[in-house]
């Protein structure tokens, strides 16, 4: 494979990592000043479509950076460029629908860290790439970190292989607990009518049962949705036989809304959660948004979050088959 091209020249950026001979981020820029409107992105982007892809893949994480990108039309035009098929986000994160493929990232308080994860981990069919667009640069704080996912289950293994094989081999049960729309004493998050785009019960469940959830409705309106088992670890085609720590565990343990146990119900033990959110923390990798950037990510191979920041910040979205 030419891991060169003629049509960008390779950057740097602040805080990225060498892993396992890949630089992440991949920093990607105009090769001369003349070419960094959005038109000749653009055409860059056709005529390198294959070998960006393949980019994406080997280096987990792909920054188009001093581009003239300035809002959610270009950001579409980059990601039809493509042609990847759009896929529908389902999930907690509250969402506005800005233009075509483009959606805010988004949109809960920007004082809370979004704890890393895989998107749509937990839902059958989910995104293999995400594209992230810049449009308003946090003033402090608000990255995107990201974490190669395959060096969380190695360390892990590193650490606590009996526990990790067993796990991977019987699998974890989550719950997650969607509050109503109508109750308005709930905390935060969406009511299970946003999640699952309906106010009808029956269609929630339907729905529900075709994203693979068990479902049970609780008195105070709200609905508590049970997965499992699902997968600790997952190897994916294509990716070094890398094996991806394809799970949600940090995220949803001992939660007020949520939990991860082991398939048969017991409790994972805190200090091994504990361990593994540090992990992930010294894996991650920070860079600083810039105006105008445009990130890929193999969402098969990594995990990513976001940092409180001081406002104003727009990040926008899309995500891809
Ligand atoms: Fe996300």
């Amino acid at each position: 494979m030419e891991y060169s091209c003629k049509d960008f020249k390779v950057g740097k950026c602040e805080g990225e990592k060498l892993v396992d001979g890949e630089t992440m981020p991949l920093v990607l820029q105009p090769p001369e000043q003349g070419k960094r409107d959005i038109e000749s992105l653009l055409v860059t982007l056709k005529d390198n479509k294959e070998w960006f892809e393949k980019m994406i893949i080997k280096n987990s994480a792909v920054l188009l950076r001093g581009y003239d990108v300035k809002d959610a039309v270009d950001f579409n035009e980059i990601v039809e460029t493509f042609g990847w098929d759009d896929i529908r986000y389902v999930g907690p994160a509250p969402r506005t629908h800005i233009h075509k493929r483009v959606w805010t990232a988004n949109e809960g308080p920007l004082s809370e860290f979004i704890y890393y994860h895989h998107e749509m981990v937990l839902i059958k069919e989910f995104p293999k790439k995400l594209m992230l667009f810049c449009e308003v640069p946090p003033p402090e704080g608000g990255e995107t970190p990201f974490v190669p996912s395959f060096r969380v289950t190695e360390r892990m293994l590193e650490e606590f292989p009996d526990f990790v094989e067993k796990l991977d081999a019987e699998g974890l049960k989550y719950t997650f607990t969607a509050l109503s729309n109508d109750d308005t004493a709930s905390m935060r998050g969406r009511g299970w009518q946003d999640a699952f785009g309906t106010s009808d019960r029956a269609e929630a469940e339907k729905r529900a049962q075709a994203l693979g959830m068990d479902f049970e409705w609780l008195p105070n309106g709200g609905v508590k949705t049970i997965l499992g088992p699902r997968s600790l670890t997952r190897v994916f085609e294509g990716r070094k036989g890398r094996r991806m720590w394809f799970n949600t565990l940090v995220g949803m343990h001992g939660k007020a809304l949520s939990s991860a146990m082991m398939a048969d119900g017991s409790e994972i033990p805190d200090d091994i959660v504990k361990r593994c959110e540090e992990i992930i923390e010294e894996e991650s990798i920070q860079f600083k948004w810039e105006k105008g950037d445009v990130l890929f990510f193999d969402n098969l191979a990594l995990l990513h979050g976001r940092r409180p920041s001081l406002p104003p910040r727009r990040v926008l979205v899309a995500t891809c088959k």
